[in-house]
């Protein structure tokens, strides 16, 4: 069971049997907005997103993921939620850079 809760955003949670997709298209497809200034394609890394519990449960780091560690866009701790898909729990947080106005998160 895929389960992706936001903890800076009203603690909003998903739950799929869904570990094919990615989890840019797993929030979107559960109504929630998610900033992906590319359109998902691995070319910006408004899509971060900080991984608080279970980095263990999300698939291998994508090639387009290792090239932005390399360019220190993307710290050990984040992940692009369009490169990479949930195969558990996992607990994440929106990146204060990325957050959208229209939304209400937490501290
Ligand atoms: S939306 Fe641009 S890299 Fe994910």
């Amino acid at each position: 069971m895929v389960k992706i809760t936001i903890e800076n955003l009203a603690e909003k949670e998903v739950i799929s049997q869904d570990s094919r997709t990615s989890i840019l298209k797993l929030l979107h497809e559960s109504g929630i907005d998610w900033m992906h200034a590319c359109g998902g394609k691995g070319r910006c890394t408004t899509c971060k997103m900080i991984v608080l519990k279970g980095m263990e449960n999300l698939s291998s780091v994508s090639p387009v993921e290792i090239r932005y560690r390399e360019q220190r866009q993307l710290a050990d701790n984040e992940r692009l939620a369009c490169q990479s898909r949930a195969l558990g729990e996992i607990v994440i947080r929106v990146a204060d850079e990325y957050k959208l106005p229209h939304l209400h998160y937490s501290d």
